[in-house]
């Protein structure tokens, strides 16, 4: 622990808390290394949005997963230099209970706090692996975007109309008995599926619309007349290639020359596959950081709560109320 502590004296260490829905996240990172990165995720049989049982999963879970975290890291809490939180979007009471609890540690132990965009921070962690200005697709259960850095800004280029990615497949797997989180199972489900089947294709200027798929894949396996295999492969393929058309115009109009893939979905082989193929016709770099990073989670909080923080942001204690609605666009980008 000595050690540790003459160490970081050199280095500055950041504590990161995510809880924007529902999964509680808690980080501790430098600039170069990720320390601890703890989570716990809510569970439900069916899924769907829970924003007060969220707020009690991530208060009863605060204080245990703090201490395995600050275990894991070997830091002592007076060691940490910043404390960064998710300040949204997200569930509100999920979003109070980890702006309270970051408040309260920044205040007892004088430490600076700073509010951190989520779908930002998502993007921002492929930084540690030396990633410059890419354009994100951030793919999970409720957020679908492609969101890039233009002019001091991260604009959203091209975001679903109503549900995410993530909701469509989780809904369709638990439509077809499969349970959740429908993600992986549905994976598995289209390896081998060798048919394709025709499913709507949305794309509406740059956003994009999953319901339309997710009813008719849903009405299609009703009929009995498809191999449900079939219906889960061309799922993917149709979906996929909407987010793979969207992120390649938002590359096209930046001029970007790197892409990343982030939130739960990167899991999804098919999706990484299609993307690096895109990249590699373009002659761009394509990077998909570990999953630990890619899902929800508190390391990506406390980086780019790292790198505002060395860029001279500050926050107020009263700056630090929760943004339910907090838009990408709204902040700007200074570090
Ligand atoms: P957010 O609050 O950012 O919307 P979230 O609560 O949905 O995040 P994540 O862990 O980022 O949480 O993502 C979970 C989603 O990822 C679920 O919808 C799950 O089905 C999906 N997922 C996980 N693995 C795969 C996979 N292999 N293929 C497709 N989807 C997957
Ligand atoms: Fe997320």
């Amino acid at each position: 622990m000595l050690l540790n502590s003459i160490l970081y004296l050199f280095l500055m260490i950041t504590l990161g808390i995510e809880g924007t829905a529902h999964t509680l996240g808690i980080g501790i990172v430098t600039e170069e290394k990720v320390l601890a990165n703890i989570f716990d995720t809510l569970t439900t049989e069916k899924g769907g949005i829970h924003p007060k049982e969220a707020a009690e999963h991530h208060a009863k879970l605060l204080r245990p997963l703090l201490k395995k975290a600050l275990q894991e890291a070997k830091v002592n809490i007076k060691d940490v230099d910043v404390i960064a939180f998710s300040q949204g979007p997200g569930l509100g009471p999920a979003l109070r209970v980890v702006a309270t609890a970051a408040r309260a540690l920044a205040l007892r132990y004088n430490k600076p706090i700073v509010g951190v965009n989520h779908c930002i921070a998502h993007v921002e962690i492929t930084k540690m692996f030396g990633i410059r200005d890419p354009v994100g697709l951030y793919v999970s259960g409720g957020n679908t975007q492609v969101l890039a850095l233009e002019g001091g800004r991260y604009r959203v280029f091209g975001e679903t109309l109503d549900i995410g990615i993530g909701n469509a497949i989780d809904t369709f797997a638990r439509e077809i008995g499969l349970g959740f989180p429908g993600g992986p199972k549905i994976e598995k489900l289209a390896q081998k599926g060798e048919k394709y089947i025709e499913l709507p294709y949305t794309v509406k200027g740059m956003d994009l619309s999953f319901s339309g798929i997710l009813t008719e894949a849903v009405r299609k396996y009703k009929t009995g007349k498809y191999k449900l295999e079939d219906i889960a492969y061309s799922f993917q393929e149709t979906a996929f290639a909407a987010l793979i058309e969207v992120t390649e115009r938002a590359v096209a109009h930046t001029g970007k020359e790197e892409v990343v893939l982030v939130g739960g979905v990167a899991a999804n082989n098919r999706l990484r596959e299609m993307l690096k193929t895109m990249s590699e016709e373009r002659g761009i770099k394509f990077f998909v950081p570990p999953y630990d990073l890619c899902r929800d989670n508190g390391a990506m909080i406390a980086y780019n709560g790292l790198r505002m923080f060395k860029a001279g942001i500050r926050f107020s204690i009263e700056e630090t109320i929760v943004k339910q609605k907090f838009r990408t666009d709204e902040m700007e980008v200074t570090w």
